[in-house]
Order: C-alpha cells, then structure tokens, then sequence
C-alpha cells in the first residue's frame, strides 16, 4: 500500500498565520536572514526542527495533570524513571532540562579532575571524543571543555546520493586508527548518535553498535550513545537488519542499549515532549559525578530542572513512541516528501532519514560557492517564497576557519526540512513540495550570502547576514 494512516485523529487545532511575499521579504531582512531570528508567527510551516514541536497526545495531557511537583522524590520522577529503564536498561538515571545539558554534565566530568579542595580543573587539552558525527551541541560542549570533537561516520554516509541502508553508520577501522594514532589515554568515552541527525537523520545498525562497542570494550573506552532518536533508529533496524524482521520495538531498544555503558537523550524528540532529557548510565562513580553536576545547575536529582508534569509527559510519550504504527507512520510520511521531492528532481540525501528530509544545497545551487554559503541561501529563498523554514547544516553550522581566517567548508551544504511529529498534514506537506518547485524554477537567480556578525560559538543561532 503506497499511502499511509496517522494513527491518530486532531483534537486541538493551533491556527497559522497567512502572510504575503511582501511582508516575508521585509520580515527576513528585519531577522538579518537568519531564519532562527524571525518571530515563529510568521512561519507558515515550520520545519526548523523536530525537537519541541511535537504534538503531545491527549494521554500525555491527561499525565500532566496527575504530574507531582514534590522537590524531592516525586510520583513523577519514579514513573519516569520505571519507564526509562524498562527501555533502555541503565542503573543510575538522571533527569535534565534537555539534551545539552545531560552533554554538558557528561562531558564536565569526562574532561576534568577534582583536586583537594573539591574543584573541578579542566583535563580537555589534548584529548578527543569520536562519534558517527557529533550534533552542533554535542561537538560545542565538547571543544568549550577543551577537547576534540571527531567525526568518523562511514565514507558513504558523506555521499548524498549513495544507498546504504545505515549511512550512520561508524567505520570502524578509522575508530581502531585513531585509539592508536591518539591513544586510548587521550580518548575519555566514545559517542555514537543514533539516528545521525548530522548526516541526514540515517541510522545506524544494530551490528555497527556492537561492533563500536567491541572496539571500546577492548581498549577500556566507556561508550555512550546520543539516544534522541533511539526510536526511529529501533524501527529502520526491524525493517533493513536481517534478524530483526520479527523483534518488537522495545526488544530492539533493550539491545541497542545493553551495548552502551550510558547514554544522553533529549526527550524532546521520540519522546513527544516539548521539554526534557536525561542522562542514564551503568556506572556508580560516575554517577555520583553527575550527580553532584546536576544539583549545581539544574536541580535535585529527582527532577533536573524539569517540573514533575514533564517527566509524566516524557513517560508516557515513551511508550507511545515504541508503537509500531506510531513509527511506520513517521517513517513512511517523512519518506513520502522526500519521493515528492525525487520525482520533482529535488536532490535529496538518499534514502530518506527518520526524522528530516536534507536536500543537497551543492547540487541543487551549483553556482553558488561554499564560501557563499549555498544551503544558507536555499533555507532563504524557501521562507520568501512560501514561509516555510527550514534549517542550514552546512558551512554556517560547521565550517572552521584556518589560522589564516580563510573558511575550512563543511563537507556538505544541506538544507534540513525537520517534520514535526504528528503536527503536519499530507496537504501540508504537498504545499511544501509546491512551493520547492516555484524556488527551482528561479534557482539561477539565487544569490549567496556573507557574515556581517558572528558569535564565538554556534554561530548559526544568532549570526547576521548579507545577500551578495
Ligand atoms: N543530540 C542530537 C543528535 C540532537 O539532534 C540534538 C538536538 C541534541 C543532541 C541536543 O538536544 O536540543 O534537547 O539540547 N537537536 C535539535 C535539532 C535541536 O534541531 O536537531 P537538545
């Protein structure tokens, strides 16, 4: 069957705002063409990201409701954590107010010692941290700390256009290169993100995750996994990985996990919440680590700098997110843009991902140079032309400069079209694909971009711009 159903009816319907070109065209320039800067009630579609934006079901609702606002060990908290562990099996959880900040505890205590008198002293210099490919955040907290954020995803998880069924994939031989180029010393923990959002929301295979886990058992490594989109990894297991045709969801989810010593979640994407995370991990003294990190910035330890109502709403949208139909829902919709995307000669990273479909902003604006920014262009032209935003992860996210200032490009300029999950409908999406097609028809005429200002670190936030 080529169409698929949302398991789902509408309850509550959020009105959008219609806006003309005109007052897009003044809207963007007044946001310094930087889509991160333009008031949301502008945006037709809003396809900036996944994480936040999901349609929370009526029983997470109904969970808030019940949610306990106890500072210290709230009904919440253990329905939060019974769930979190039916699913991923760690000992020690730890709530946060999102995923960066179950990154900033993770790598704070990876990258420091604790001298006499109690304070932390950074250790970051000279060390690194390898992943598939780290996420913006991810790699920020890593470099504030000092150390290196490495990227070793499979050749074929670089190339737009090859079909691999998990592009996410780590290569594990440049893993075995670099314990012995840097030294097992010199590596605190392993990361591997699952789905790589960097690389096109692919996903990684459950023989990739044990082969990475072998590797750093055998060199002492601890490995961790970025679990944000565990769940859509889980399903493109089940479908793509001999063996795994008949395991349910969370069968797949308790093995992905047993082979990871810990892992960082923000639970505002699988987990349908609009705010959240934790970080869980096997380890006792590491824990207590955390621990200590959590109280200082987030909160008690029973609630990490959410209220009690978020961490019902996370709990129930855990076992919502590991319903088979929920996934292949979400999995066949975001598949269907990117097929209308295909059959209009839209050059999209193939096969689709989970959670976005990336079109290749090189092919797609060929004239338009790296250091013009060509991905930043395309994310303009589709909110002037139809106000739908969308997100550059190219040269502005990632691009370096040398010691000379001269831009370092990334490897690829891509423009992410993140869907919401179970916020959009297919008329939707069909007006997105319309409008991609008016912004091909005058792709020749599109112009690059320079930085006028930029901060220190992840510029694309609040980085200003200018058309060329
Ligand atoms: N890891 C991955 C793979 C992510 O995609 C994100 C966030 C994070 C960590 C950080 O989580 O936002 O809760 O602090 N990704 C969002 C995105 C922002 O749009 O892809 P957070």
């Amino acid at each position: 069957m080529k169409s698929f159903l949302e398991p789902f009816r509408i309850k509550a319907v959020e009105s959008i705002k219609v806006t003309s070109r005109e007052e897009r065209e003044s809207i963007i320039k007044n946001a310094f063409y930087n889509t991160f800067l333009i008031p949301a009630e502008n945006v037709l579609i809003d396809l900036l990201t996944d994480s936040g934006t999901s349609a929370m079901s009526a029983k997470q609702w109904a969970a808030m409701m019940d949610g306990d606002e106890s500072y210290a060990g709230a009904r919440s908290f253990f329905n939060f954590e019974k769930v979190v562990s039916e699913i991923f099996g760690f000992k020690y959880i730890l709530p946060v107010h999102q995923g960066r900040a179950a990154e900033r505890i993770l790598f704070s205590m990876v990258l420091s010692n604790i001298d006499e008198n109690g304070r932390y002293i950074n250790t970051g210099e000279g060390k690194c941290i390898p992943s598939n490919n780290h996420f913006d955040t991810t790699r920020a907290n890593i470099e504030f700390n000092g150390a290196e954020a490495i990227d070793l995803v499979i050749e074929e998880g670089k190339k737009p256009d090859i079909i691999h069924p998990f592009k996410g994939n780590m290569d594990i031989s440049k893993l075995k290169k670099l314990i012995k180029e840097r030294g097992r010393e010199n590596i605190p923990i392993c990361m591997l993100t699952i789905t790589n959002n960097t690389g096109g929301g692919q996903p990684v295979s459950m023989e990739n995750i044990r082969d990475v886990s072998k590797v750093c058992k055998e060199n002492g490594i601890p490995f961790f996994l970025d679990a944000c989109r565990f769940a859509e990894n889980a399903y493109f297991i089940k479908m793509r990985e001999k063996g795994y045709e008949n395991k349910s969801i969370i069968e797949i989810c308790n093995e992905m996990f047993s082979y990871a010593d810990g892992c960082t979640m923000s639970a505002k994407k699988d987990a349908f919440a609009n705010i959240g995370g934790f970080i869980a991990m096997n380890d006792e003294n590491w824990y207590i680590n955390c621990r200590n990190l959590l109280i200082i910035t987030e909160g008690y330890i029973t609630y990490g700098g959410l209220a009690g109502r978020d961490m019902d709403a996370i709990a129930q949208g855990l076992r919502e997110v590991i319903d088979e139909n929920y996934l292949k829902y979400r999995i066949e919709s975001v598949k269907y843009i990117g097929d209308l995307f295909l059959e209009n000669d839209i050059p999209i990273i193939k096969p689709v991902g989970g959670h976005a479909v990336y079109i290749d902003a090189k092919t797609f604006l060929p004239h338009i140079p790296q250091v013009q920014f060509p991905a930043h262009s395309l994310v303009c032209e589709l909110y002037i032309e139809g106000g739908i935003r969308a997100v550059e992860i190219g040269s502005i996210m990632f691009g370096k400069y040398d010691s000379n200032g001269n831009m370092i490009p990334a490897d690829m300029e891509l423009v992410r079209l993140a869907i919401p999950r179970r916020v959009y409908t297919k008329s939707h999406i069909e007006y997105v694909v319309e409008i991609i097609k008016e912004v091909k028809k005058k792709r020749d005429k599109i112009k690059g971009y320079k930085i006028v200002e930029e901060p220190k670190f992840l510029r694309h936030f609040t980085a200003k711009f200018k058309p060329l």
